[in-house]
């Protein structure tokens, strides 16, 4: 087996050095081989001074997660990091890339710290439902001060090494090369009399008050709401005033407790699910290169609207070559404006400076003619959504671009296979379902057909790769898995719900306590009501099937209520304002539909409604995971938690279904199946893994859903 760490000796300095690929996590085998490498160096009477750095990219991703399921072997962290600090000898950590979580804290427990200009250091668990376990909630409090640690901790996003150098975290920021700027300074202090100099033995500058904790956690209010961790980050942070070892106990038990919450397993499942989703379904990471991914540098887009302005900036962005094209004349100068006007708003904001946005618009062109395009890498095309245009716009392009490069049509509605099937290469089209707004959302559905390789798949996990969005495949069907849910589930659900007696904002407040970032009627008033009727229209016709149940949005948008743009919708927005107001005019609409419908309205309970929502969620999921629409229960979770508001800390629906138990959750379903018929039949999945005592989790899939 590689060496996860090894030992050079360097004149006066002993070189420790992690290569944990690849991200450096500090696992079991690396921390064998950090106390093995400090003993080593303690009976060497020629080594004054030990230098910590990394191979690879990154100092270190912190603590191994992987093994967070199990009981950690020996040596614990902690005992690694009490052999460096105890030390004799004086213990430097040179921190190039990343330091997160375990590797800051590790780079904590040594005496003196030295950061290249371009790494960040930060403390990211929060974002994994823990707690800086390994002496982070008592280490940074006594380097910086317990309130800017605790803002720190609760941002989880890291700081850059020149704020960390004014913090206090680290002592130097190298500018050149990091190696000899750490080994000059070791040398410098292999004949001083500086000496080892433990974290723990200072003492912290200030303690948290009720006003301080106030104003730390209020930056994060939205981000935490509904969460727990932050109130044992808190308990540890205020422990840090205790001496060192008591508030490392303190630490050590709040640390198990956030460890074994719902809330991190959940959030767990969540981060190693969006690095599954990426990768192509029974293919490892080794083997990934059998499909090798195309390279991409330049990119055309058809269709100069808000769709395929917002995936040009998404490109531009992420550093690359826009091309943009439109047939109608007036768009690419309206799409030029549309493009300065969001790139003048990220600035006002600090987002960006200036010149990083002028260099981006810059980076978009536009294209007059489609011939225009033939050396380019990718082409999307986001034109309006009529079959017979797109069928066009993509034979032509067939016909101009090289074979293999990909050919990627945006469409929401129409079927991928049909389109794709209009052109001379099927094989080299796909989906790539982009979200509005499509240079900040973070979720990519890959469409893929009965035709696509999985050389095509690999350059568009690489697409969503290079543009830092989580990328899922579904097969082409309709409404792929994040609408097919969203209509036949979750929003059906809820305008049922409505018509039986809730109120909009009954049914929002009731899924927003839930968790969702947005309720589902105020989900609708933003993107507009008009476009949701137009894409149910146009996805309903592609299964000619009817559509009963969206009665309500409907009708809102034959009134001219289409939402947040018109000031009205489901709510009001009086004067332009973002802010809902009920109104009694909706409720009586509802109770019209209702009567003439023959439905008898009646108070429903909030506990009915997020039952009702989220259990037609996961039963819409189960049937598009036996479809084999998604391959995992996991890639249905990444869909709904990075691309329709379902709360990361529940896990997505498939996770909070196993969570609840499928026996519950089947009972429960067939209680709704016998109230309200067929639409809430249970899906055969359900009843296959409930009666098999079984779950997602552990469902391998059928062979059809994985070729
Ligand atoms: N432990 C185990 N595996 C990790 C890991 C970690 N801390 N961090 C990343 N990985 C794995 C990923 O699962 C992925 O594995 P596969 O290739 O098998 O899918 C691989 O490393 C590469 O990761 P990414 O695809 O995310 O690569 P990236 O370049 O896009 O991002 C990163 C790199 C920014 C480091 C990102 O991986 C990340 O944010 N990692 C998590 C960092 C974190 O939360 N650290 C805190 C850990 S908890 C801790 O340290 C507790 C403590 O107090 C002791």
């Amino acid at each position: 087996m590689p060496k996860t760490v090894t030992f050079d000796e360097l004149g006066p300095v002993g070189l420790i050095c992690m290569h944990n690929p690849p991200v450096n996590a500090i696992s079991h085998s690396v921390r064998l081989g950090l106390l093995d490498a400090i003993e080593r160096a303690q009976e060497n009477s020629s080594i004054k001074v030990l230098l910590i750095m990394s191979g690879g990219e990154l100092f270190s991703a912190g603590a191994d997660i992987s093994e967070f399921d199990h009981p950690l072997g020996e040596p614990s962290f902690q005992q690694v990091q009490a052999r460096i600090e105890s030390c004799h000898l004086p213990v430097v950590a040179a921190i190039h890339g990343l330091a997160l979580g375990g590797g800051l804290e590790l780079a904590m427990a040594c005496h003196y710290r030295l950061a290249h200009k371009n790494a960040r250091l930060g403390m990211p668990e929060i974002t994994l439902g823990i707690i800086p376990g390994a002496g982070g909630t008592q280490r940074l409090p006594r380097l910086i001060g317990a309130r800017r640690a605790l803002e720190m901790i609760l941002s989880g996003t890291p700081v850059s090494a020149s704020d960390a150098g004014s913090k206090g975290l680290v002592d130097e920021v190298a500018e050149g090369d990091l190696r000899d700027a750490a080994l000059n300074f070791c040398n410098r202090l292999a004949y001083s009399e500086l000496g080892p100099r433990p974290t723990c033995n200072r003492t912290v500058i200030d303690s948290l008050d009720d006003a301080g904790i106030a104003a730390a956690l209020h930056p994060y209010a939205r981000a935490l709401k509904g969460r727990t961790t932050q109130d044992l980050v808190i308990e540890a942070v205020k422990a840090s005033t205790l001496p060192f070892s008591q508030g490392l106990a303190i630490e050590a038990t709040l640390a198990q407790k956030s460890l074994a919450s719902g809330e991190s397993l959940a959030l767990r499942h969540v981060f190693f699910s969006e690095r599954e989703s990426g990768k192509l379904v029974g293919v490892s990471s080794a083997n990934a290169n059998q499909a090798p991914p195309a390279a991409i540098r330049r990119v055309a887009i058809i269709g100069a609207g808000t769709m395929g302005s917002g995936i040009a900036m998404a490109f531009a962005d992420a550093g690359l070559e826009v091309l943009l094209n439109d047939n109608d004349s007036a768009a690419l100068p309206r799409s030029r404006e549309y493009v300065r006007s969001m790139y003048a708003s990220s600035v006002k904001r600090g987002r960006l400076t200036q010149d990083i946005a002028d260099e981006r618009i810059r980076r978009i062109r536009n294209a007059l003619e489609l011939a225009d395009m033939t050396d380019v890498d990718l082409v999307i095309e986001a034109v309006f959504e009529d079959i017979n245009l797109k069928k066009e716009v993509l034979s032509k392009l067939d016909s101009i671009l090289p074979s293999p490069r990909l050919l990627a049509t945006n469409t929401s509605t129409l079927s991928v296979t049909e389109l794709a099937r209009a052109t001379a290469h099927p094989e080299r089209v796909l989906g790539l379902h982009f979200f509005v707004p499509a240079h900040a959302s973070k979720l990519l559905e890959i469409v893929r057909t009965d035709d696509t390789p999985p050389e095509s798949l690999s350059t568009a996990f690489r697409v969503a790769k290079l543009l830092k969005k989580v990328a899922v495949v579904a097969r082409d069907s309709f409404g792929f898995i994040g609408n097919r849910m969203m209509l036949d589930g979750y929003f059906r659900e809820a305008e049922v719900l409505l018509l039986e007696g809730a109120t909009p904002i009954q049914v929002d407040t009731a899924l927003e306590n839930f968790g969702f970032a947005m309720g589902p009627q105020r989900v609708s008033d933003l993107g507009g009501n008009d476009v949701g009727t137009k894409a149910r229209l146009q996805l309903f016709k592609r299964e000619s099937r009817p559509d009963p149940y969206f009665v309500v949005a409907d009708r809102l948008t034959e009134m001219g209520r289409l939402g947040q743009k018109t000031g009205r919708g489901f709510y009001l927005y009086p004067n332009g304002s973002r802010e809902i107001v009920p109104d009694p005019e909706v409720i009586s609409l509802i109770e019209e539909l209702a009567s003439e419908r023959g439905i008898l309205r009646r108070e429903i309970s909030e506990q009915e409604i997020v039952e009702r929502c989220i259990l037609s969620l996961i039963n819409v999921g189960a049937m598009v995971l036996e479809e084999g629409v998604a391959a995992r229960a996991g890639d249905i979770d990444v869909v709904w938690t990075s691309g329709y508001g379902f709360p990361r800390h529940v896990g997505g629906p498939m996770f909070y279904a196993d969570t609840l138990g499928l026996s519950h959750v089947l009972q429960r379903i067939r209680h709704y199946h016998e109230r309200f018929g067929h639409y809430w039949r249970p899906a055969g999945l359900i009843e296959r893994l409930a009666d098999a005592a079984s779950n997602f989790e552990q469902w391998e899939g059928s062979s059809a859903s994985r070729s």
